[in-house]
């Protein structure tokens, strides 16, 4: 399974252009609008889980964060942004797995996941990924999480996936999680289109 998984991720960062994807953004916004108001201090340690070849830990550096770490199940997609990253990839961490299956070797402040989680549409995947969570974070951490809302796609990159309202993932993510925040997104895809995202920020208990 994760063999596959992974196949399908190496070939889609192998084949396409980074900027064409769906999901591309050319500055992540909304998750950099939830940190600043988050008001964290730029030695807060953040993962982005699934950041593939995001510009995230870019705008980060750039606002002098020192602790950040990228995973990602293709490692196509960590080299994407390492090159464009240049002498700057070398202070980050990168860590080639399938978060269903990694063991974290410790603890983030921040979780950040855009549009992965919502690929998990077995309850045993969601289990395995909440272990990941739960092993990776510690009271207080704090996870910002964006899935395709109940009115968005039911597909992406040819894959199904499960749409989510607040709710919803507050129910996946409880006892340990208690929702602080959440709100809508339409994202304008590089072809035009509108996606709906559900955005959340849980705090561990
Ligand atoms: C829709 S893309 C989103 C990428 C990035 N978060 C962003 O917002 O630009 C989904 C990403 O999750 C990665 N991914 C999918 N399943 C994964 C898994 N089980 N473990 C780790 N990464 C995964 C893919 O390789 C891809 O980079």
């Amino acid at each position: 399974m994760t063999d596959a998984k992974r196949e399908h991720w190496e070939a889609v960062y192998r084949t396409k252009a980074a900027d064409s994807v769906s999901w591309y953004q050319p500055t992540p916004e909304p998750s950099l609008r939830a940190l600043h108001a988050l008001q964290l201090a730029v030695t807060t340690s953040l993962i982005d889980v699934g950041g593939g070849a995001s510009s995230l830990v870019d705008r980060l550096v750039e606002r002098g964060w020192s602790d950040l770490t990228v995973l990602d199940i293709a490692a196509p997609a960590l080299d994407i942004a390492k090159a464009r990253l240049g002498d700057e990839a070398a202070h980050i961490a990168w860590v080639i797995d399938d978060v269903t299956v990694w063991r974290p070797e410790r603890r983030y402040d921040v979780w950040h996941d855009r549009a992965v989680f919502h690929f998990l549409t077995e309850p045993e995947q969601r289990l395995a990924y909440c272990h990941a969570l739960e092993a990776g974070t510690a009271a207080g951490s704090v996870v910002i999480i964006a899935t395709f809302a109940p009115d968005g796609p039911e597909r992406c990159s040819g894959l199904p996936v499960q749409r989510y309202d607040a709710a919803a993932l507050a129910a996946d993510f409880s006892p340990a999680f208690t929702l602080e925040r959440d709100w809508r997104e339409e994202h304008r895809t590089p072809g035009g289109s509108r996606q709906s995202f559900q955005w959340c920020i849980f705090r561990k208990r």
